[in-house]
């Protein structure tokens, strides 16, 4: 991955998604990996439907070009990503079970429980979890003690009940009692925002930041994770299924309390355009370099899918 500077953002995106996708797609073989007996082909050709063939891999792109911000790229950082965007792809299938949002299509494709069954998709988003702690703990993930001990702690945060799940928690929840504004911002934070924080901090953490270069970056991912929720939020509202790839218009059928729904498009949208500038604001240090995050962060909110 050493191409050009002066590739477009969205060559990056590409370039990025396609080094994942090869990644994942060797990962996701059947072949049992030492201490394990045998890789269920019906389970690994779920967790393939669910983690490859799609996808924008914005959290893997997030953690690779932040990790490039200091100079750090390779092997090394592609497999953390490629660990990231497994617990990403979990929660997406998880997320469309018929216990929580009860969808049949995602990325354009049937949704996991919907190609196989229920039981096999619970399953796989149960692997992909584990699979991603097993990547970065690896030795083939090439990395130093501490930092493989900093990333599983930070990733199983980001993940768990204090993290991601826990913010799917309070999403169900806000489908009977509807929260007030912070209530909305904090399980937003939570079920999107901590995922896409951790893709900015790991980053950092690979690139062997100073803590103030840490928190830096942590504040862009928090800018930028509560941004792609209040983009989600309004493509919800307004955008196709076709485009989208999924269902829309679910958030108002539900009854689910967003930040859209709330206070209208309009605000939506110069809330986003807040939220960018502040994003922006945060990468002034990193002047020229900064500038594929730069468009990152207004790629996520004027997204179209
Ligand atoms: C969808 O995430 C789920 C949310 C957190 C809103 P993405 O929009 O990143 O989904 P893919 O990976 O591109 O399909
Ligand atoms: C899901 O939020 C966030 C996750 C943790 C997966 P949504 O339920 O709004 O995501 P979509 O719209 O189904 O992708
Ligand atoms: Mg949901
Ligand atoms: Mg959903
Ligand atoms: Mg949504």
């Amino acid at each position: 991955m050493n191409e050009p500077l002066s590739l477009t953002f969205e060559d990056r995106l590409a370039i990025n998604a396609d080094a994942v996708e090869r990644l994942l797609r060797r990962l996701l073989d059947e072949r049992p990996r030492e201490g394990e007996i045998v890789r269920p082909a019906r389970l690994l050709a779920a967790m393939r439907h669910g983690a490859l063939n799609g996808g924008k891999r914005l959290r893997p792109f997030l953690l690779i070009e932040t990790a490039r911000l200091f100079d750090v790229q390779g092997e090394t950082v592609l497999r953390v990503a490629a660990a990231l965007e497994c617990v990403h792809c979990y929660s997406l299938i998880h997320d469309d079970l018929p216990s929580m949002d009860d969808d049949d299509l995602r990325r354009g494709q049937p949704t996991v429980h919907r190609a196989f069954d229920e039981a096999t998709a619970i399953l796989a988003g149960d692997s992909l979890l584990t699979y991603a702690f097993d990547i970065i703990a690896g030795e083939e993930t090439e990395l130093a003690a501490e930092t493989r001990i900093a990333l599983v702690r930070g990733l199983a945060r980001a993940a768990g009940a204090g993290g991601m799940a826990g913010g799917q928690a309070l999403d169900l929840a806000a489908e009977r009692e509807s929260p007030d504004e912070a209530g909305i911002v904090r399980l937003q934070a939570m079920k999107t925002g901590a995922l896409i924080r951790f893709a900015c901090e790991a980053g950092a953490v690979l690139g062997d930041a100073d803590a103030a270069d840490r928190d830096r970056l942590s504040a862009f991912g928090g800018a930028i994770g509560l941004a792609f929720q209040l983009a989600d939020d309004l493509l919800d509202m307004t955008a196709s299924s076709e485009s989208m790839g999924k269902a829309t218009g679910k958030d108002a059928a539900a009854g689910k309390a967003t930040l859209a729904g709330l206070h209208g498009e309009d605000w939506a949208r110069s809330q986003l355009d807040g939220l960018v500038a502040q994003a922006e604001d945060l990468l002034e240090p990193y002047g020229e370099k900064g500038t594929i995050l730069r468009q990152a962060a207004r790629f996520v909110a004027a997204r179209e899918n």
